[in-house]
């Protein structure tokens, strides 16, 4: 299998075939999502609720990010890889650039930050430097404490429209793919019609270009908490093993037959 490229997933947007996103933390999982058919590897942050049982991402450090990444990399196979920049890891461009260059080394292709217009000049900043940029907009789980909780993002007209000035903002700051999470299946659907890079949404219903979940809640190995946005790909008769729910996951996700309107908000 041919490695994706950012001009591969790129033409994925082009061509309107879904792409298929998934968390991975280690050398295992890696190997076996890249194998069957995940598009984008995405080491999220997620993993300080999964791997270490915080209750936010906001305990996660580089430092954990960097070893991930590490672990991730070694054993994909042909996946783009996307690291998330951790909590105050990207404050200042001193940091951005240090912290980047880190992830980047780690071995990903690309590294995520979460924010809107504030975020314009990091970006440029990155992408001068050759580094590919990933941004992050809706619920941003980093601002949790900010934002009230884990809760639907831009529901009334004014936040529908800042979402949308800060997606088009990023984009023209130099922004290669946004990820929307937890907003309005319409809102997601507007956005990426008009943005030209490829958008990957979480709850944020299926007109999007793409679509992520974290890996062990599509697994249903999550057993305090299943948000409406997810589904458990192990949960069906015909899937019998791993292999199975990834590949019934990259099926559902480019046919845009997941995530349904329950599974999405309005
Ligand atoms: O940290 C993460 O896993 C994420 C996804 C949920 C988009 O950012």
């Amino acid at each position: 299998m041919k490695k994706h490229t950012l001009h591969s997933i790129q033409a994925l947007k082009e061509k309107q075939e879904p792409i298929a996103v998934l968390t991975a933390y280690d050398s295992s999982f890696s190997q076996l999502l890249s194998e069957n058919g995940i598009d984008v590897l995405l080491i999220g942050d997620s993993l300080g609720m999964v791997m270490q049982g915080h209750q936010s991402t906001v305990p996660v450090t580089m430092k954990d990010m960097v070893y991930h990444t590490q672990c991730v990399a070694k054993s994909n196979q042909s996946s783009w890889i996307i690291a998330d920049m951790s909590y105050m890891s990207y404050a200042t461009e001193k940091q951005t650039l240090n912290n980047a260059s880190k992830l980047m080394q780690a071995g990903a292709n690309m590294v995520k930050l979460e924010g809107g217009e504030w975020l314009v000049p990091s970006i440029k900043l990155l992408k001068e430097r050759g580094i590919p940029v990933c941004a992050h907009l809706g619920l941003t789980p980093q601002s949790v404490d900010a934002l009230g909780g884990y809760k639907v993002q831009a529901r009334d007209k004014r936040s529908a429209e800042k979402l949308l000035i800060d997606s088009l903002a990023v984009e023209s700051a130099g922004a290669d793919i946004l990820v929307l999470e937890c907003v309005p299946k319409d809102v997601a659907g507007n956005i990426s019609k008009r943005l030209k890079i490829p958008t990957i949404g979480i709850g944020a219903g299926n007109q999007t270009d793409g679509q992520v979940l974290v890996l062990q809640d599509m697994l249903g190995l999550n057993t305090n908490f299943k948000p409406k946005f997810v589904k458990n790909f192990f949960e069906n008769e015909n899937v019998n093993n791993l292999s199975q729910a990834i590949q019934a996951y990259v099926s559902e996700v480019k046919g845009r037959e997941f995530p349904n309107d329950e599974q999405s908000f309005k």
